[in-house]
């Protein structure tokens, strides 16, 4: 089986992380966001995924190079010159996707983390002979969300409303599809959606089938939702009793620390906190509800939550960061700061507290 991964758009929401890598590559949880999807989708036998991309193309290529060989399973590029929407890359890669197998393919929005149940969805699939699948899931604010209305007993969809202004109901579109090769009789090689125009349009024909996906769902590229999925794909990993999660005097609920970290005396670490490779945390530092990229440095007695630290960053001692601070890459804050809320380019310097959240250029 074949994937195709949506990967184009900037992730200005995900902003100033995404000025040093592109969102894929953010790491979630200690692993670029991609790796968790090709990953799962390795796991069900996809021999190659086709990432559909308008952007810096280079570096997701040299960076997933090694991925392809310690995982055994292809990535390719299909590129566009102009963006295609969230259906035009479909039809851009169509000889890529199509062998003449006539197996259906996978095709994923890049920012969605959950548990991927993608055998289940195979044989869901399988299972209506329709044309299409989509995963939905249940959330409180349907109206960012594409919206599926569907009949319970069979899954078929009766609509598919994206972004709705009114209330159409609380169902959504999980962004993770399952596809026919004879779907592509409905898209043109041009800007187009795959939620505004092909959707609808299967669905009008009773053959879009939606199932309700199992476990925990998030689409994680804006900080605040990234940081709740991490709350989530922690509680998922406890469930697993996933032997990753670290354990301590020092720990408090589901915490991943990278074996290269090295975490001082006296520190307080968690609930769902992540640190990755090469950090130094010193001694007495306080840690909850954040994540801690590669390489950064937490000085003594600092205390960090509901926050994001850049690549290669450092935070001063006593300093106090907060409420949806995000450091952009190499951004240092001094010793005794407070931020509430900033959202700091990369290779800042942070001299003066930032007292409300505003974007520090
Ligand atoms: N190649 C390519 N070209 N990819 C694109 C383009 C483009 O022009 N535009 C968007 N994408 C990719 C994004 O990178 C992302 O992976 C995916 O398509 C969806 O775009 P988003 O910008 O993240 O859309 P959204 O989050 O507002 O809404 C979508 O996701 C929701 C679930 O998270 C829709 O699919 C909704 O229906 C859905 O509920
Ligand atoms: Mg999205």
């Amino acid at each position: 089986m074949k994937a195709l991964i949506l990967v184009g758009g900037f992730g200005t929401r995900l902003r100033p992380l995404t000025l040093s890598v592109p969102k894929p590559l953010v790491e979630f949880a200690n692993k670029p966001m991609i790796l968790h999807q090709i990953e799962a989708l390795k796991a069900i036998g996809v021999t190659e995924v086709v990432l559909a991309i308008n952007y810096q193309p280079e570096e997701m290529l040299n960076f997933l190079k090694e991925f392809e060989a310690k995982l055994g399973i292809k990535i390719t590029c299909s590129q566009e010159t102009e963006p295609l929407g969230t259906a035009g890359p479909i039809a851009l890669a169509r000889d890529k996707l199509i062998d003449g197998s006539g197996e259906p393919f996978f095709v994923l929005n890049s920012d969605v983390i959950s548990e991927y149940p993608l055998k289940e969805m195979v044989e869901f699939h399988k299972s209506h002979g329709g044309e299409a699948s989509i995963m939905v899931t249940k959330v409180d604010e349907p109206s960012k969300y594409g919206v599926v209305v569907m009949e319970e007993s069979t899954g078929q969809v009766e609509r598919f409303v994206e972004k709705p202004k009114l209330f159409v109901g609380n169902k959504i579109n999980a962004g993770i599809y399952l596809l026919n090769p004879s779907v592509l009789h409905h898209i043109e090689l041009r800007p187009t959606s795959i939620e505004k125009e092909v959707f609808p349009n299967i669905a009008a024909q009773k053959k879009l089938y939606a199932m309700v996906l199992p476990g925990f769902w998030m689409d994680i590229g804006q900080p605040k939702d990234y940081i709740t999925g991490l709350r989530l794909y922690l509680d998922s990993l406890r469930k697993k009793s996933s032997p990753k999660l670290a354990s301590g005097s020092h720990i408090i609920g589901n915490v991943l620390v990278d074996e290269s970290a090295k975490i001082g005396e006296g520190c307080l670490i968690g609930p769902d906190v992540a640190i990755g490779p090469g950090c130094v945390v010193e001694s007495g530092v306080r840690l909850s509800r954040c994540t801690i990229m590669r390489g950064v440095r937490i000085k003594n007695h600092a205390c960090i939550s509901s926050s994001i630290i850049g690549w290669h960053s450092t935070v001063g001692q006593w300093a106090r960061v907060e409420n949806m601070t995000i450091l952009g890459e190499d951004v240092h804050v001094r010793d005794e700061i407070y931020s509430n809320g900033g959202v700091v380019l990369p290779h800042k310097e942070i001299k003066s507290s930032i007292l409300k959240p505003e974007i520090v250029m």
